[in-house]
């Protein structure tokens, strides 16, 4: 596909100025092991919460789970080469903390890290850089019995965790990003109870936050360790927060979206503090008793990068009486301290998980990460959108996946032109699979799975993305 004597699939690449991006920039797609692995209960892999979570009747859509998935674990081979065939430059995946430490303590397991090395050495092997994601969510069960995120021991064991990981891997993995998303890991999981483990106590989601960024520090300091020469880094989902109106009650509002959503994990992470609004709009949820002397230096250990996932835009107001809270993360219970705001419903175009479309958004909020927080390197390590597709003969026409990629690269351009050091981008995601709490029911990837068959398709998106990547850029409008 990425041979330069086929014309592109979608004719966004035509004759005129281009869009240049600078060069070395790392193209790449994005997955994560309980989305696409499946392979559940083999090579001596044990539950995690998503495991349990999905078997509980009720907690995600139509009972589906992780079971099967892509059935990654047994295809990886050939997905490999479907990545080398897109031209790829990277890949970022996780790894399953229950595959390589069952149990989520104790010693390694080799069965498990020997599939991760497989799947790094077909990566090398194919020129694509390996990028590894240490916690997509699959926190091992065990972990979660003995109290889970609220608990400040798992904090240490995640780090024990990632040096095991580093250990194996280390000599072959440049990038590693310890968290993924730690917003839904603390608030989808222990506020709002809509992810695994599924529990709703706003105190537990605030503690949660705490130890899974002393658990990114710790991780970071026993990387940075052992291997010096790795570039280390967290994934945070952003959103910009905008006020509906002037009126002082919006902006307010935005500020405490803004202070939960965003400030909760920039601030403790880049700057070594937490935002003083933020106790005080939490002051009757929590006293912030849980965080110790030292948790602070700790969580800002130096980083060589930063990876933001953008999908959407909040536009918030003051409450008034009867707002509907939908979709499921305007649930007042992810939002402690702040459950009256109300989530604004502006009528722009939305995607099938019903997230606005917002690529100027993208921009802002790289320039935001830039401008006020950092001169670190910056990677959009996700960035994508469900929609429903079709198979029409034997073809995948996503035609607004394809244009929501293409206004996200374009206000990811805008960033640079801007001045943000961003340094690439990863389409979220490489394949439809395990949306969550959604199951299989909202389709993300650029590469179209049959769930009966395991075929893959690559979708028009795919196709077009292989050809943005071989010119490493797109045409200016
Ligand atoms: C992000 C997650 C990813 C996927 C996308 C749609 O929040 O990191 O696993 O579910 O959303």
């Amino acid at each position: 596909m990425s041979n330069p004597d086929h014309p592109p699939a979608v004719g966004v690449l035509d004759q005129g100025p281009e869009l240049i991006f600078p060069p070395g920039f790392l193209w790449g797609a994005a997955t994560a092991a309980y989305q696409i692995e499946g392979a559940a209960t083999e090579g001596g892999r044990t539950p995690s919460i998503w495991d349990t979570f999905s078997h509980t009747e009720g907690r995600v859509v139509a009972g589906h789970t992780g079971d099967v998935a892509c059935d990654h674990y047994h295809r990886m081979p050939s997905d490999v080469r479907l990545m080398a065939e897109l031209g790829l430059r990277s890949y970022r995946f996780s790894v399953s903390w229950p595959r390589v430490q069952p149990g989520g303590s104790g010693p390694a397991n080799a069965a498990g890290l020997d599939f991760y090395r497989r799947l790094v050495d077909e990566l090398l092997g194919h020129g694509i850089e390996p990028w590894l994601t240490l916690y997509h969510w699959d926190l091992p069960q065990p972990l979660e019995d003995a109290g889970g995120w609220p608990a400040r021991d798992t904090a240490g064991r995640f780090a024990d965790y990632a040096e095991l990981v580093a250990d194996a891997l280390g000599d072959r993995v440049t990038y590693w990003t310890t968290l993924n998303e730690p917003w839904c890991s603390a608030f989808l999981g222990y506020g709002s109870g809509v992810h695994a483990p599924g529990r709703s106590d706003g105190a537990d989601a605030v503690r949660a936050g705490h130890h899974l960024m002393l658990g990114h520090g710790l991780a970071v300091q026993a990387l940075r360790a052992s291997r010096p020469q790795a570039q280390l880094g967290i994934t945070v989902n952003l959103y910009p927060v905008t006020p509906a109106s002037d009126a002082p009650a919006d902006v307010d509002a935005a500020r405490r979206i803004d202070a939960l959503a965003n400030r909760f994990f920039l601030d403790p992470v880049l700057r070594g503090s937490y935002p003083t609004d933020l106790a005080a709009d939490l002051r009757e949820v929590t006293d912030f008793g849980h965080v110790r002397d030292g948790d602070l230096a700790v969580i800002s250990t130096p980083l060589d990068l930063v990876g933001v996932n953008y999908y959407s835009r909040h536009v918030v107001a003051a409450p008034v009486e009867g707002a509907e809270p939908e979709p499921y993360w305007r649930a007042p219970s992810c939002w402690p301290g702040s459950e009256d705001v109300r989530f604004v419903t502006r009528g722009v175009p939305v995607t099938d998980m019903n997230w606005e479309i917002d690529a100027p958004g993208l921009t802002e909020t790289l320039r935001r990460v830039h401008e006020e927080y950092t001169d670190l390197p910056l990677y959009v390590t996700e960035n994508g959108s469900a929609f429903v597709d079709a198979v029409v003969d034997g073809q995948v026409d996503d035609v607004d996946r394809l244009a929501y990629f293409d206004a996200h690269l374009r206000a990811a351009h805008e960033a640079i032109n801007a001045g943000v050091p961003l340094r690439g981008y990863f389409a979220w995601s490489l394949m439809d699979n395990f949306e969550w709490a959604w199951g299989y029911t909202k389709r993300f990837g650029m590469v179209w799975i049959d769930y009966d068959s395991q075929a893959r398709i690559p979708k028009s998106s795919a196709r077009w993305y292989a050809e943005v990547i071989r010119r490493n850029g797109l045409a200016a409008q």
